[in-house]
């Protein structure tokens, strides 16, 4: 029997009402040992405009008992999630960062060469860490349709993963608006559908067919084989040097000898990648064994 939905009393919650000093300092170190994100003593108000949403969804009086209920609850749950949400931006759309994807297709026609001279099988792994709803797997997924010759007789896979269970949620409908397709070539658009006159495209089979999505916590190790590259990009802008170590030696123990990582242009981690080669300011590569 489905679990009757409880009515939760009406709560007052002032609008001028704010977190403490002291409620801001725990919550910023709760955020940060389950996510690595820093919040700032400058993000007070944003912190607490976010909050009392929450505080008014749940029926929860002030912050104080809201930041004890998060303590006690799975990382896993739904009201975590929801917290996460209020507090992460998702900013992503299609084809962003343009000369980053103007790499990874002469990247694929390297890739598509070397098979030819039987030097390297027809297999692809690639990561999305923070992938958001999902577009830059999707980018992804076009470069390689429209740049990989033969790509159906190659084993490929994409992973998008993300610490938001309702951005992967998302992420996996392949349903995108007018402002996220903006910068998509012409070239691509066919791999799209669009939905009568709502502005809205779905992902094609010839692209979804190549994606899975799953949360993760970029906090931890990914459990997955080695990828041929990653893309880690707009994430780590708001983490500290310690938490952006720990994601950098996390995903380079993921990057297949001679794979490339792809970092954001503003996440400050140049100096933290180890031992590869660097190619651009944003772009890396593990040496050839
Ligand atoms: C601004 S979006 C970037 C999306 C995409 N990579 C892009 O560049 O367009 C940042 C994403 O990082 C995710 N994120 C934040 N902390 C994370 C963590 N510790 N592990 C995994 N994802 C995280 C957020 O949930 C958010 O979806």
């Amino acid at each position: 029997m489905p679990m009757p939905v409880p009515i939760l009393p009406p709560v007052t919650i002032a609008p001028t009402m704010q977190v403490t000093d002291s409620q801001l300092s725990r919550y910023s170190e709760l955020v940060y040992d389950r996510t690595g994100i820093r919040i700032s003593a400058q993000k007070k108000t944003l912190l607490s405009n976010r909050v009392r949403r929450r505080l008014r969804e749940t029926g929860i009086e002030d912050f104080g008992a809201y930041l004890q209920h998060l303590k006690q609850l799975r990382p896993k749950d739904p009201e975590w999630d929801e917290f996460l949400q209020e507090i992460t931006t998702h900013e992503t759309y299609l084809f962003r960062d343009e000369s980053q994807w103007e790499w990874f297709c002469s990247y694929l026609k390297q890739r598509a060469a070397a098979t030819l001279q039987g030097k390297e099988p027809k297999k692809l792994r690639v990561w999305s860490a923070a992938c958001s709803t999902g577009d830059e797997a999707c980018t992804i997924a076009c470069c390689i349709a429209s740049h990989l010759p033969s790509h159906r007789q190659w084993d490929i896979k994409i992973l998008g993963t993300d610490i938001g269970i309702g951005a992967i949620e998302q992420a996996k409908e392949f349903v995108f608006g007018k402002r996220a397709m903006r910068l998509v070539p012409e070239n691509c658009m066919r791999y799209f559908q669009e939905a009568k006159d709502a502005q809205i495209w779905k992902a094609r089979p010839i692209l979804s067919d190549m994606i899975s999505f799953r949360q993760h916590n970029l906090m931890n190790r990914i459990s997955d084989p080695q990828f041929d590259v990653v893309f880690l990009k707009n994430v780590l802008i708001y983490f500290d040097a310690t938490s952006k170590r720990q994601v950098i030696d996390n995903v380079q123990a993921r990057v297949h000898p001679a794979g490339m990582l792809v970092a954001g242009a503003a996440e400050g981690v140049a100096d933290m990648v180890r031992n590869y080669t660097r190619i651009q300011p944003w772009l890396f590569q593990r040496p050839h064994p």
